[in-house]
């Protein structure tokens, strides 16, 4: 056992720790992320865990951070980098300040559905951005996803883009999302997103926007009167683990992590296809008031938010918004 256990250390394995008894323990994975156990990212943590406990007989040990346990999204990835939390799984909203590109996939009405989204992030597009990762400090293991983003508010009903002028809306602390926003002349706020809640309750703000998954399972409901099904951006999200740690694993046992992260995204897009069906519903019997953009209406916001696609074309190279575009 000791040459095994020499051999996983020369290996730069950090699955095997000894105890003070000479047993072996497992390596503790502490995994954060916003919203609770019983959302998307819960059920790709879970079967994440799953996975990498099987695979690897248990030599890893989950401990899962859910509801911002560990703090908002940008301080898990900062604590990423610095060793002290192992995994996350986080949305887009922040990761463009760690990789800039990542921010291409923020553009408003830049997909076209869900299965689009999925085959530019799941194709070279995508794994060209994950890659970037590693130059940060950062592993990113695979996308996953959210959805598409919808408006909430308790201020009035949302049609046109007149009816969102001087909104104060809470937007991801992310440049995308908020120069979209100024563009449709709302007031926008970026936030953190465990300020979010008590923010809407007492009024700092009228209302934020997120894909159903988050609007049903962080119970949005509660705290906010219109939802207006606007779909006006995709909502990537993304399994990353601590750079440190990923160079600790032995090769086997970064495959397993690997498996237990395509797995996982199996898992988030599964609880996303149910959301996106039964949400609806689920939020008019908790006594939502729920209205959808037809076309012509989408059209007009789309219309809208063009101003700011000058600014998104200095920011974004032209040729890689005409492939994701060009993607079938
Ligand atoms: O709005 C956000 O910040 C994100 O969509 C959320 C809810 C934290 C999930 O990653």
């Amino acid at each position: 056992m000791s040459k095994l256990i020499s051999a996983c250390m020369l290996a730069g394995s950090t699955a095997l720790i000894l105890t003070a008894g000479g047993a072996l323990a497992q390596a503790e994975v502490k995994i954060g992320y916003a919203l609770a156990p019983n959302s998307h990212y819960g059920a790709a943590a879970e079967k994440w865990d799953e996975v990498v406990t099987a695979e690897t007989d248990g030599a890893f040990d989950f401990k899962h951070f859910p509801s911002s346990g560990l703090g908002g999204e940008r301080e898990v990835i900062e604590g990423l980098q610095i060793g002290t939390i192992e995994a996350t799984i986080v949305s887009s909203g922040t990761l463009a300040n760690f990789v800039p590109e990542t921010g291409v996939f923020d553009l408003p009405f830049l997909f076209r559905d869900l299965d689009h989204a999925r085959d530019v992030l799941d194709g070279p597009i995508g794994d060209e951005i994950l890659a970037r990762f590693d130059d940060v400090g950062l592993h990113a293991m695979a996308w996953g996803e959210q959805g598409f983003r919808h408006i909430t508010n308790n201020r009035n009903p949302i049609s046109t883009p007149e009816d969102v002028e001087g909104l104060k809306i809470r937007t991801m602390e992310n440049p995308v999302h908020l120069k979209a926003f100024n563009t449709l002349g709302a007031a926008p706020t970026p936030m953190a997103w465990p300020e979010v809640i008590s923010s809407l309750q007492q009024g700092v703000i009228d209302g934020q926007e997120n894909p159903l998954s988050v609007i049903v399972s962080a119970k949005l409901d509660e705290v906010q009167k219109y939802l207006t099904l606007s779909g006006h951006v995709y909502s990537p999200a993304m399994l990353l683990v601590s750079k440190s740690f990923w160079e600790g694993l032995s090769d086997e046992d970064k495959a397993a992590f690997e498996k237990g992260a395509t797995e996982a995204v199996a898992a988030m897009r599964g609880f996303v296809d149910d959301v996106e069906t039964s949400g609806v519903e689920t939020l008019k019997e908790r006594g939502m008031d729920v209205g959808e953009l037809s076309t012509e209406e989408k059209a007009k916001f789309q219309q809208a938010v063009q101003g700011a696609y000058e600014s998104y074309y200095q920011m974004y190279d032209k040729d890689l918004i005409d492939r994701i575009i060009a993607t079938e």
